[in-house]
């Protein structure tokens, strides 16, 4: 008894926990935040590591990353246990997902400086139960920086809307009370998904910057976190089945 006691414990400390664990979001990290902390994601696009060799730049492709992988038929394969017709279907709904998944920045291109801006991202897909959204300067995956390493400052809390249209507040309620909350980075939360009715995850994140004190071009750019399968199974954790998608980079002109 003690031992099964002993042993369901040690299984336990390794059982990832649902809500808290990486797939369904990071709830932890309520802080400021660039895209390189999502290394198990796969990249949307090869061009968003250009530093890097174009052989590896393509591995952190959804085709080569996620599908390789899933079509992998040996361990390290965390898909073993799927049957051949399970694996594509993982394969198709990610990809029908990827298809309904975008992200847009808006910002008006010149700025005097030390100015108040308004930057809007919307994003859009995704399977939930969260979407992340980051500010960052430039569309690297590996290299982009919290935009407030640029100069720019964000003043005060971002405006955050959810699937449904309304005023969110649930990721900035877990700042620790009294700490400010003008982050780069937001969960938008509570969110639907119904790949049959086409109901996909979306959020609009309004930002208000100030712009930097010295004269001279600034990039802007959204970084769309999402993620494609949702599984419930062993294994789970270590799926590349996230996705890193940026927006357009903005070049600001701050006069
Ligand atoms: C250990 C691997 C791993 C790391 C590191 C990681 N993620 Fe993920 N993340 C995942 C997986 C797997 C999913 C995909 C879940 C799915 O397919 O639905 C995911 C999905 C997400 C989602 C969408 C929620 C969901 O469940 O679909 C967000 C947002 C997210 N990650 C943010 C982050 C952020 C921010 C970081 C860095 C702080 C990060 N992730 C680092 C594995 C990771």
């Amino acid at each position: 008894m003690k031992r099964l006691i002993v042993v369901s414990f040690v299984l336990l400390l390794f059982t990832p926990t649902t809500s808290f664990s990486y797939p369904n979001g990071t709830l932890f990290y309520v802080t400021d935040a660039a895209p390189f902390c999502a290394s198990c994601h796969s990249a949307a696009k090869a061009e968003y590591t250009p530093e890097l060799p174009p052989e590896f730049a393509k591995k952190e492709t959804p085709e080569m990353k996620h599908y390789g992988l899933v079509r992998m038929p040996a361990p390290p394969s965390p898909y073993m246990e799927l049957t051949d017709e399970q694996k594509e279907t993982v394969i198709k709904t990610a990809k029908m997902i990827d298809a309904n998944s975008s992200v847009t920045i808006t910002a008006p291109l010149r700025a005097k400086a030390n100015d108040e801006i308004k930057v809007v991202v919307k994003a859009k897909g995704g399977n939930g139960p969260v979407i992340g959204i980051m500010l960052v300067d430039r569309a690297l995956r590996f290299q982009s920086r919290p935009i407030t390493s640029e100069g720019w400052a964000i003043a005060g809390e971002p405006e955050v809307k959810g699937q449904d249209g309304k005023t969110q507040k649930t990721w900035l309620d877990r700042r620790i009370k009294g700490s400010k909350r003008n982050l780069n980075f937001i969960l938008v939360e509570g969110q639907k998904f119904d790949i049959e009715k086409n109901v996909y995850p979306a959020g609009e994140v309004t930002f208000t910057l100030k712009s930097p004190s010295q004269a001279g071009t600034y990039n802007l750019t959204a970084a769309f976190l999402y993620g494609t399968e949702n599984a419930g199974t062993a294994g789970f954790f270590q799926r590349p089945s996230g996705r890193i998608l940026f927006s357009d980079e903005l070049s600001i002109h701050v006069e």
